[in-house]
């Protein structure tokens, strides 16, 4: 495996676990949506739509680079937001990230 490809773990809307893999520097969103996995990610990952709303597992909630003032105010358009609310697109991919594990939101679906 090359040194900058990660794991993911991705629990669908159905409660299905999906493990998957993308390369540092890779938004969340794209790698869930590159993977086939089903996300709607209206508007490609310019934090305009919410639609690539994930709860993210508590384990990680910490650990995350904390939301910009934009993800905050975007997450408001999603649904039934939690404290384990983020958009997937504005999660980049590194190291220190591996073995994250998302849940996909209500609204998330294509
Ligand atoms: S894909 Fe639209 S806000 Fe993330």
């Amino acid at each position: 495996m090359a040194d900058d490809v990660r794991t993911l773990n991705v629990i669908d809307r159905n409660g299905a676990l999906h493990t998957v893999e993308g390369l540092d520097g890779w938004r969340v969103m794209e790698i869930i949506r590159d993977q086939g996995l089903p996300i709607k990610a209206e508007c490609g990952g310019a934090c305009a739509c919410a639609t690539c709303h994930v709860y993210v597992d508590e384990a990680w909630l910490g650990k995350l680079v904390p939301p910009t003032d934009e993800e905050v105010e975007r997450l408001d358009d999603a649904f039934e937001v939690t404290g384990a609310s983020r958009l997937s697109c504005q999660i980049l991919m590194r190291e220190d990230f591996d073995g994250l594990t998302v849940t996909l939101a209500p609204g998330s679906e294509p």
